[in-house]
């Protein structure tokens, strides 16, 4: 097992669950360390039921991570290849997100017995609805828009939140409603700064004590853009506008009860997998249910939010 690319809130429940399940049924377990790079350099220990002990309520991942470019080439993919073929490895479980599923992707396609696990804060995989780590980042993040409302409401201020997601705005769409954002910005639905601005200016006309814009990292007008244009328009727009960058607070939460639960969930039906030898798949949620999809369909693919609910936003921030 192995987790990697970003850390997700929920990663070390689905190490518990894959460790204490792979247990029940008698199997062994090593865990790589810092992700693929442990794997290809041989980094790795045995876990046992006790040694996942402590750790469901803890956010990162107890057996560390990479974004690992060595995997990239087809020399780094032969070293991964070998070690697990060295160290007679039946099943590889790899908790991570779009370019880890990736790289497990192409380690499967020659050969290699791989089970993914949907855990991405973004929500841009596709096999699930819902991945591990989403629902804690866009808890923190809700949590700063709350404490930004009430400073700004205070000093009729307009506030701008960025908060993260890469090219997906899920995390925008969900905090921002949550949060009663006045405007939301996201990748897959933009407004240029002349926008923002009107919008944010008749949010005051209303007659409202604040306005809060929330943007994706990965909006094409995000917080330095909008920074920028507000900074050079403050004379004719006539109102400041202040910034937040989130930044990587939303990655390290503690994970929520919906994070427990679904690395609990996730971890259990990576096992099942491996018994019933479903190897080559993604584990993740689809209906409220654990469901396993071809990493073939997962591999290089990003699934976008789905924006329609930014209509029901707009008149909820009248
Ligand atoms: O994919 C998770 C994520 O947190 C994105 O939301 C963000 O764009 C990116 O990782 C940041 O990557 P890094 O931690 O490598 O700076």
């Amino acid at each position: 097992m192995l987790t990697s690319g970003g850390d997700a809130p929920g990663m070390n429940a689905a190490i518990r669950a894959v460790v204490r399940c792979a247990v029940a049924y008698n199997l062994e377990v090593i865990g790589f360390k810092h992700g693929f790079t442990g794997l290809i350099g041989g980094e790795y220990r045995v876990l046992g039921a006790r040694d996942v002990g402590g750790v469901i309520h803890q956010g990162g991942t107890m057996l560390g991570t990479t974004r690992c470019q060595t995997l990239m080439s087809e020399r780094g993919r032969e070293l991964a290849l070998r070690a697990l073929s060295d160290l007679n490895v039946s099943a590889l479980v790899v908790i991570g997100g779009n370019g880890s599923q990736t790289g497990s992707w192409e380690l499967s396609q020659r050969g290699a017995p791989v089970i993914g696990i949907a855990s991405t804060i973004d929500n841009d995989l596709n096999g699930t609805d819902l991945s591990l780590g989403v629902t804690t980042a866009v808890d923190v993040a809700l949590e700063a828009i709350d404490r930004l409302r009430v400073t700004a409401s205070a000093m009729n201020r307009a506030f701008l939140v960025e908060v993260m997601g890469r090219n997906c705005g899920y995390i925008a769409m969900m905090a921002g409603i949550a949060g009663g954002a006045e405007l939301i910005l996201v990748p897959e639905a933009c407004a240029d700064p002349g926008v923002v601005a009107d919008e944010l200016r008749a949010v005051f006309v209303r007659g409202k004590s604040h306005a809060i814009a929330v943007v994706a990292e990965g909006a094409a007008y995000n917080a330095d853009v909008l920074m920028h244009y507000f900074k050079e328009h403050d004379q004719r727009l006539g109102f400041d506008l202040r910034v937040t960058k989130l930044g990587h607070v939303q990655r390290g939460g503690k994970p929520g009860v919906m994070d427990r639960m679904l690395g609990t969930m996730f971890g259990s039906a990576a096992i099942d997998a491996v018994i019933a030898n479903r190897l080559g798949v993604l584990i993740g949620l689809r209906d409220g249910k654990t469901a396993w999809t071809p990493l073939g369909e997962v591999a290089g693919k990003a699934r976008p939010a789905d924006a329609r609910i930014l209509k029901l936003a707009q008149v909820l921030a009248l």
